[in-house]
């Protein structure tokens, strides 16, 4: 039975449920790989539009963390019965446009009734082998890069508590939306092999999972760490969603922070993220080509840790 369900004996399913990582990958053929991934979840912000494409650009994540490009999406929709038509429309809209902008295309569908509403894709794409980037190929020596800031879990929290300011839920937005597509080029281009994007483990638990799957340790400044603006005071504020507790207790055995990381700053990095950044692990050799990349295409790259021969996860001040 487990072989059933875990692929085993299948020798085109490069990456399944057995080596888990942030889609599945089956070989085509000589040069070509399929990647599958599905994501939805509730409503994240306020405007319909917004969450559709955030929940769009979060579910099409998972391609670009395995190194490949958007082909066909389809929407997972769980709706009210009662639900104002244009409101739905609005966030099929959200998620079509961010679909279309990612060079793919929306092609169905399925919708149930719910009470309480969620939204999001499955989506296939496609990958050269030679570019599959996984958990699993960090090496010691490594430099640990972030794509996006930190921050849309407590933002978006602090929103739905009706404590954040609308600016801070506009930036937090603005992040969300954002397609990692040309992150994921530029790492593919210069050859990089171990990447995971950060979503519901917060920063530090999907670093745990890289890490372990690396047969490795990593080690983050938490100086170097870049926060969309809000999410410090929020957390200052204790506004943290429940996911937090839930991957501290989890991720925190494995986790040595220094005497000088304050505590709001520790449970930042075990806050889950939505649609957030890609953590790439970039041999020493390529960083400058890395950094040149994200300079040339003015996307946001922050250069946060390294990879460590001794495991587990370090956070220095
Ligand atoms: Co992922
Ligand atoms: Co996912
Ligand atoms: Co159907």
């Amino acid at each position: 039975m487990a072989g059933m369900f875990s692929g085993v004996g299948d020798k085109n399913l490069l990456v399944g449920l057995e080596i888990s990582d942030d889609a599945a990958v089956y070989k085509l053929d000589a040069e070509r790989a399929v990647i599958l991934t599905v994501d939805f979840f509730t409503p994240v912000v306020d405007d319909p539009y917004s969450y559709g494409a955030i929940a769009a650009a979060n579910a099409m994540s998972d391609i670009y963390a395995m190194g490949g490009e958007v082909s066909i999406a389809l929407n997972i929709c769980a709706f009210p019965g009662d639900m104002d038509e244009a409101i739905i429309t609005e966030i099929l809209r959200g998620g079509a446009e961010k679909v279309k902008a990612a060079g793919g295309i929306l092609a169905g569908g399925h919708t149930v009734d719910d009470k309480e509403p969620k939204y999001g894709l499955s989506v296939m794409g496609f990958v050269a082998l030679e570019s599959v980037m996984t958990k699993a190929q960090a090496r010691p020596g490594d430099k640990l890069i972030l794509t996006k800031p930190l921050g849309t879990g407590i933002i978006t929290t602090a929103g739905k508590k009706g404590k954040a300011e609308s600016a801070h839920i506009d930036g937090a937005i603005e992040s969300m939306q954002l397609l990692s597509r040309t992150a994921a080029r530029i790492l593919v281009e210069a050859g990089i092999r171990a990447c995971t994007d950060v979503t519901g483990f917060g920063l530090l638990g999907h670093a745990c999972e890289m890490a372990a799957k690396s047969g490795s340790g990593m080690r983050f400044s938490a100086s170097a760490l870049t926060f969309l603006p809000g999410a410090r005071d929020y957390a200052e504020m204790g506004l943290f969603p429940g996911g937090t507790g839930k991957n501290s207790q989890a991720f925190g055995p494995n986790i040595r922070f220094s005497a000088s990381v304050d505590q709001a700053v520790r449970q930042l990095l075990c806050t889950p993220e939505t649609s957030g950044g890609l953590l790439a692990a970039v041999p020493a050799a390529k960083l400058d080509a890395v950094l040149t990349g994200f300079e040339e295409q003015e996307a946001f790259c922050s250069l946060i840790g390294e990879v460590t021969e001794e495991g587990g996860i370090e956070v220095t001040g």
